[in-house]
C-alpha cells in the first residue's frame, strides 16, 4: 500500500533533486500534506515521530489515518509511511505493523552498538521490504543541552556497508528553530561523505529554516530527503494566530468558532508551506 520509497530517493540522488519528508501531527496536518503532494503530482514521504504518535493515538492510529486518508482524498502519487526517530523498540514495533520505511536513531549510543541495533532493524526490515534509515553523528537540538557533532567519514562507510537505505548525518543541522548565531552548514563535511557513498540518499534533518542557497547546495551535494516539522508548525499557528487576532473566531453569525473554521487557514498555510519547499528542491512531478 505504501511505497517503501527506495526507488524514489536512490532516483532523487542519482539527478540531484530531493523529496520532502513531512512530520504529521494530526489529522489537518494529515490531509494538508496529501493534498499539497497530489496537487503537485509529487510523491511524498509522511513521517511521524514518537512524541506525536503519543499524542495522536499511538503508530497502528497514525497508520490507519494516513491510509483512509489516502483513500478519502483518492490520492495516486506515491507515499512513503516513516517512522521518524525511532528507538529500537518503536522501530520493531512499526515494521510488525507496516510501515513502508523505519528510521532507527541510535545517536545517543556508542557508535558499535547504534550499528549493531541498526543492523537488527535492517534484517528484520529488509525481509518485509521496509527501507531503514540510520543516524550517524549527532543532529542538534536547539533546546537542552545536547549540541551538534558533525558524521564521520568512517560511519558513513560503515552504516551503508551494513545496508542501510538512506543516512543522516549530522553537518551543522539542528532541530526546531535556527538560533541567530547559527554558523550554517558543513559542506565541507557532506561533500567528504557524499563521495565515500556515492548512491546512498542523505538525509537532511533539521530542514526548517535553512536559507535557500544553502538546502539547494546540499541538494547538489547529494542530499536526497529533507525532513520538515517546525515550518508547519510556525505556518499553522501564524495563520491561525492572524485569524484570530481578526476576531474572525468571535463572528457568531459566520460561526468563526466552528473547528472547521477555525482550523481551515492554518491547514491551508502548511499546504501552502509544503508547496514553497517541494519547489525549493526540485522534487519533479509524475506524469
Ligand atoms: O525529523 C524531523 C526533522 O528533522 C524536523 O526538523 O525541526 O527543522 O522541522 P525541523
Ligand atoms: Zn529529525
Amino acid at each position: 500500500y505504501f511505497d517503501n520509497g527506495n526507488q524514489i530517493f536512490k532516483d532523487a540522488r542519482k539527478n540531484h533533486y530531493a523529496v520532502g519528508a513531512y512530520n504529521t501531527n494530526n489529522l489537518e496536518w494529515t490531509r494538508s500534506i496529501l493534498r499539497a503532494a497530489q496537487e503537485t503530482r509529487t510523491p511524498v514521504l509522511i513521517q511521524v515521530s514518537t512524541g506525536a504518535a503519543k499524542y495522536m493515538g499511538g503508530y497502528k492510529l497514525v497508520k490507519d489515518l494516513v491510509a483512509d486518508t489516502m483513500d478519502s482524498m483518492n490520492i495516486s502519487v506515491p507515499v512513503v509511511l516513516n517512522l521518524d526517530h525511532g528507538d529500537y523498540e518503536s522501530a520493531i514495533e512499526c515494521i510488525k505493523l507496516g510501515y513502508s520505511s523505519v528510521m532507527f536513531d541510535g545517536h545517543k549510543l556508542e557508535t558499535e552498538e547504534n550499528l549493531a541495533k541498526t543492523k537488527e532493524i535492517i534484517k528484520l526490515a529488509h525481509a518485509r521490504g521496509i527501507s531503514v534509515e540510520a543516524e550517524i553523528g549527532k543532529i542538534g537540538e536547539n533546546q537542552g543541552a545536547e549540541g551538534g557533532e558533525l558524521a564521520s567519514v568512517e560511519d558513513a562507510k560503515a552504516f551503508v556497508a551494513a545496508g542501510v537505505d538512506k543516512l543522516a548525518c549530522g553537518i551543522g543541522n539542528i532541530h526546531g528553530v535556527y538560533p541567530a548565531d547559527w554558523k550554517g552548514l558543513n559542506f565541507d563535511r557532506l561533500k567528504e561523505i557524499a563521495e565515500a557513498v556515492p548512491e546512498t540518499p542523505l538525509v537532511l534533518h533539521g530542514g526548517s529554516g535553512i536559507p535557500r542557497e544553502q538546502v539547494e547546495k546540499a541538494i547538489s551535494l547529494g542530499i536526497a530527503k529533507i525532513n520538515i516539522n517546525t515550518e508547519f508548525q510556525l505556518a499553522f499557528q501564524k495563520a491561525t494566530r492572524d485569524y484570530i487576532l481578526a476576531g474572525k473566531d468571535e463572528d457568531k453569525n459566520a460561526k468563526g468558532y466552528d473547528p472547521r473554521k477555525l482550523l481551515l487557514p492554518g491547514a491551508e498555510a502548511i499546504t501552502d508551506a509544503m508547496k514553497e519547499m517541494i519547489s525549493w528542491m526540485g522534487t519533479p512531478s509524475i506524469d
